[in-house]
């Protein structure tokens, strides 16, 4: 007979290795969520509350898949991103919480505007997008990816958000050739691949062996190839007064501002995120 309280012994004993205290923690009430339909709240003043069968082996099942280091988010096929549950699969990045300053960022920005055009490169799950679709009533919103699979679920997500956003595939490296350059944005937004290949050292299994690495990673030679191509996209398809916004890596901060500078854009403000890193930057044409 199992409780509550036993299972959540049993997922410290076998995630100790891989995570730490508060992600086993967060796993664990993440669980319990899906599983019980517990709010962590309610599932702390019930830790003694014995599990039937069927909901016992729903946790071992999640608990077995997360000690092969499955990421919860691809194990359950959805996460939270601004208030949203997006679905995810391993074609799309796992939406992050530095993420969603970001879009706090632009919709506390560009709220005043009137209508306005919005491109988000490299959509993925299409949570930037189809975020700002639904908190910026006047937006129209265009989104790409390169990844037919991912703007598969963007597109998924967008119909299922009741989310309008109209989704292309392209490749932005090519934007010179396959662009329609007539088209016009008051605001550019992406979180581009931007992790080195130096940096895999530091990262976690979770996110190596399940991520796709073309969502994530960039050469250690050229780290800034999507930020430069997307400034000189930018520079062009920008309306007068118009904002680009980025999500950065922190170790590369000061070139970024260069990058943009040398693009001819202004007024350029690089923000912390909550965990003090330097990861959002917004400049104007
Ligand atoms: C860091 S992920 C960001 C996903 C999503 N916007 C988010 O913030 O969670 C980068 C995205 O860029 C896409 N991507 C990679 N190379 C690309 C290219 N050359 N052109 C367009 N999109 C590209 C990847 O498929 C991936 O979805």
């Amino acid at each position: 007979m199992q409780t509550l309280q036993s299972i959540r012994q049993k997922f410290n004993e076998n995630l100790r290795i891989i995570y730490s205290d508060s992600e086993i923690d967060s796993l664990f009430f993440i669980c319990a969520e899906e599983i019980l339909n517990l709010r962590p709240v309610s599932a702390k003043m019930q830790m003694q509350r014995v599990m039937l069968e069927q909901e016992s082996a729903k946790f071992t099942n999640l608990l077995t898949q997360l000690s092969a280091n499955q990421p919860i988010q691809y194990i359950l096929g959805h996460a939270p991103f601004y208030g949203l549950n997006f679905s995810v699969n391993e074609h799309t990045l796992i939406p992050r919480p530095e993420t969603e300053e970001l879009v706090d960022l632009i919709i506390r920005n560009e709220k005043h505007r009137g209508s306005m055009n919005i491109l988000d490169i490299g959509t993925g799950t299409g949570c930037i997008a189809i975020s700002l679709a639904k908190y910026l009533s006047n937006a129209t919103v265009t989104a790409l990816d390169i990844s037919a699979d991912a703007l598969e679920v963007a597109t998924a997500n967008a119909t299922t958000l009741g989310a309008n956003v109209a989704f292309l595939q392209q490749d932005i490296l090519d934007w010179r050739t396959t662009f329609n350059r007539e088209r016009r944005f008051d605001v550019i937004v992406s979180n581009p691949p931007y992790i080195r290949d130096l940096e895999k050292a530091e990262m976690s299994d979770h996110v190596l062996k399940h991520e796709p690495h073309s969502a994530l990673f960039v050469s250690n030679g050229d780290p800034l190839i999507f930020y430069r191509e997307i400034s000189a996209f930018a520079r062009e398809a920008l309306s007068v007064n118009g904002s680009l916004y980025f999500e950065i890596n922190q170790y590369l901060e000061s070139e970024m501002k260069s990058l943009v500078e040398q693009y001819g854009f202004v007024k350029v403000s690089v923000l912390k995120d909550l965990n003090g890193a330097k990861r959002m930057l917004h400049c104007k044409r």
